[in-house]
């Protein structure tokens, strides 16, 4: 079987979207594409078999381990970086830029890495296995400003309770495990009640998001992704929360000159940046229930896709 072929027991996460993004990205012989969030290198795969030149990124270095096969090819290379340094590692111009955010299931899958409340595993959620983990957060922050990382990044209702919760107990015994935290999200608002979603849902995805930073990483990515990509260069992102959907829609909306606000009445705003991108799709793709079947992580997964045009990228790099 060849290092290209589709997902096997060694490449245990199931790419989303994968047909939608081939199709966004168009990869071809001569094309040189970004693949900014490696995983287990699916989209990698698709791009190298359609004969582009692949330049991977993950921050985490447990993927590596899926590199190997597709070095042989010659044609790819995967940095161990954050994709909002992806100039660092790349001259532009770039034809393809794929972002398909969050976690892996690998990440998710091993209990080790803390991601999960429904495993047993010590407080960490670092993607990149270094910097403070979640634990020192759950332990070392102020209880406001726990509140806050619940009700911005988990749109918790009941941050303030949590924080509270979490705050009381730890001063008794400092947190160090999942289950642990997770059982006292629970007691905190009072057990399950018939909710669908586990209670601490919210609290984890808030500890992922700031642990790792993820929001100012998008905003980064998606204005290096803009500075990299050459004229008809293309830009797709796959997003699994609103959060990160609001982020890209508004990236794309702005960029591509359709702003709302303006007043019909008035004549259009003139002398600002020129649109930078053209949208390939009005809204976002989601996946065929077909799709979600096979792969239910898939259900909440949006992809927004652009073209970038000859206008100058709106933001220098910092
Ligand atoms: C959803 S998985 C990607 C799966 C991949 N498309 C596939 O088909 O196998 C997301 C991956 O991106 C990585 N990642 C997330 N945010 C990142 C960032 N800001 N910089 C670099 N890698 C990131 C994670 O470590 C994870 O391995």
């Amino acid at each position: 079987m060849s290092a290209l072929s589709n997902p096997t027991a060694e490449t245990p996460h199931v790419s989303v979207l994968l047909e939608e993004v081939l199709s966004a990205i168009a990869p071809a012989s001569g094309k040189r594409v970004v693949d900014a969030t490696f995983g287990a290198g699916g989209y990698s795969r698709a791009f190298l078999s359609a004969g582009a030149e692949v330049i991977a990124f993950d921050r985490d270095p447990t993927a590596q381990r899926f590199a190997a096969p597709l070095a042989a090819e010659g044609r790819f290379r995967l940095v161990e970086a954050p994709f909002s340094e992806m100039e660092q590692h790349i001259a532009a111009p770039i034809d393809g830029v794929a972002m398909d955010l969050g976690v892996s299931s690998m990440q998710v899958d091993e209990a080790e890495r803390g991601f999960s409340f429904m495993r047993d595993g010590p407080l960490d959620m670092r993607m990149s296995r270094s910097g403070p983990g979640a634990a020192d957060l759950v332990n070392g922050e102020e209880q406001a400003e726990l509140a806050r990382i619940f009700y911005v990044y988990g749109e918790e209702r009941q941050s303030r309770r949590i924080a509270s919760a979490l705050v009381r107990r730890r001063a008794e015994q400092p947190f160090t495990r999942t289950l642990d935290l997770a059982e006292t999200v629970e007691r905190a608002l009072g057990g399950r009640r018939g909710a669908k979603a586990h209670p601490a849902t919210r609290v984890f995805q808030a500890l992922r998001i700031a642990v790792n930073a993820e929001l100012t990483e998008l905003e980064q990515g998606l204005d290096a992704a803009e500075r990299l990509l050459g004229v008809g260069g293309r830009l797709a992102v796959v997003t699994f929360h609103s959060l990160e959907d609001r982020i890209v829609k508004a990236f794309f909306t702005e960029r591509a000159g359709r702003t709302p606000g303006g007043s019909r009445h008035l004549p259009p705003q003139t002398g600002g940046p020129k649109p930078s991108f053209e949208l390939l799709f009005n809204g976002a793709r989601t996946p065929s229930e077909a799709e979600v079947a096979v792969n239910p992580r898939a259900r909440s997964a949006k992809l927004r896709a652009g073209v970038r045009t000859e206008a100058p990228a709106w933001r220098v790099a910092a």
